[in-house]
């Protein structure tokens, strides 16, 4: 069997999240499209690096990447570092040749990522960025039940992606909220996953009309490397710093089919986790998604009979999407790592097929255009057409 060797660049929660998705792909997904070897993994120093190959199962730690995707046995770089370095690293993987997944969002504004999406079409490489919600089984059953026409067609969706790890006004100021680094704060970090949620079900979005706010304007200035996501809280005595994103929005949107809908995006909703929904209506029906329930999608026909009439509770299994390679009983648990293998599965399915996956860097620009037009239509506090 083929086998492709990874760098990945970056060994924080998502190098996590990725390396657990090479060395799982194939114990899912057999026969495997190939089987990825973790070769090289990089980090800001060499201590870093060879703590995250050690702990992630890579051959090598680098503290170069620039040495690292030049060289000539890496077939695969894996960008999983903050926001204002995907582009640098993502054109210089192109130049060399390499296949790409890219984390999200996939740039900082629609420039950059326009920037990168010419270098990998100019390299002609295969390209991916990383919004593997959508690979959780039952997002994929309500794109195929939407695909199949069962609830009609779409007037409607409204999206959520709400948070409270960061509602503290004492929890740390990470890269997370600072522009120079992360290009925006709620809008590209999570608003970002619902938009690609409403392209992926609904279709292209022509319009938007924001509002956007900062409620916490300072934060205790973090020490290290990795955002530890507000885990251990802050140190209300230690030096402020202003955050200078934003860290609430909400956006009303217009689709290009007609359909109407609705976004809204929060780090400080005390209460929600990771509370990543989505209800979409049609003119034969309805669903619901809720990501904190993940294993289920609700589905309500409306040429139901009456007395039985109302939303159903679908569990994901063997029957629905990628139950081909995850555990055979529905509601045995799907977890934020199984959509993470799953997108493993589509990359190297792609690399091998000569098939561009999606989302592609495509994706990831016009979702970055959307993501600029939310913030432009905050500050006009007018509709933005994209
Ligand atoms: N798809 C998702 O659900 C999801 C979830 C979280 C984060 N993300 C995205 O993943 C990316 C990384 O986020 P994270 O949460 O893993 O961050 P993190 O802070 O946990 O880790 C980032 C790592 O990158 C390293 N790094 C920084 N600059 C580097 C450089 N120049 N060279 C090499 N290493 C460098 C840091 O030292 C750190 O180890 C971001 O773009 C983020 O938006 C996506």
């Amino acid at each position: 069997m083929k086998t492709m060797n990874v760098a990945m660049i970056g060994g924080g929660f998502m190098g996590k999240a990725h390396a657990m998705a090479y060395a799982a792909m194939p114990m899912f997904f057999w026969p495997a499209p190939a089987i990825p070897v973790r070769k090289v993994v990089v980090d800001i120093d060499q201590a870093r690096a060879d703590e995250a190959a050690t702990r992630f199962g890579f051959e090598e730690g680098s503290a170069d990447w620039r040495a690292v995707v030049a060289r000539d046995d890496i077939d695969v770089v894996d960008i999983c570092t903050p926001n204002d370095t995907h582009a640098e690293i993502a054109i210089a993987a192109a130049k060399a040749g390499k296949h790409i997944i890219s984390e999200k969002p996939l740039a900082r504004t629609a420039e950059e990522a326009k920037a990168m999406l010419d270098a990998v079409q100019a390299a002609g490489v295969i390209h991916m960025v990383a919004f593997n919600y959508r690979r959780t089984p039952a997002v994929a059953l309500a794109r195929k039940l939407i695909d199949e026409g069962r609830i009609g067609e779409i007037v409607n969706f409204r999206g959520t992606y709400l948070q409270d790890w960061s509602a503290d006004p004492d929890s740390p100021l990470s890269w997370r909220f600072q522009k120079d680094v992360a290009g925006s704060g709620t809008i590209g970090d999570i608003g970002t996953h619902v938009v690609d949620f409403a392209r992926y079900l609904v279709g292209e979005i022509a319009a938007v009309n924001s509002v956007n706010r900062t409620l916490i304007p300072t934060r205790p200035v973090q020490e290290g490397n990795v955002d530890k996501l507000g885990v251990g809280g802050g140190d209300a005595n230690a030096k402020r710093g202003i955050v200078d994103v934003d860290d609430e929005m909400i956006t009303q949107l217009r689709f290009s089919s007609g359909a109407y809908g609705s976004i809204e995006a929060s780090r400080n909703a005390h209460g929600r986790n990771n509370y990543l929904t989505f209800e979409i209506h049609g003119t034969k029906g309805s669903i619901l998604f809720d990501y904190e329930h993940r294993d289920a999608l609700q589905v309500m026909f409306a040429d139901d009979p009456a007395d039985v009439r109302g939303f159903r509770t679908i569990y994901t299994g063997a029957a629905h999407p990628y139950g081909e390679g995850l555990w055979p009983i529905p509601a045995l648990g799907i977890g934020y790592g199984e959509t993470k293998i799953i997108e493993c599965y589509d990359l190297f399915r792609a690399i091998t097929s000569g098939e561009q996956p999606s989302p592609s860097f495509d994706d990831g620009f016009r979702i970055c255009q959307i993501a600029d037009a939310i913030i432009a239509s905050g500050e006009s506090q007018s509709w933005i057409e994209v």
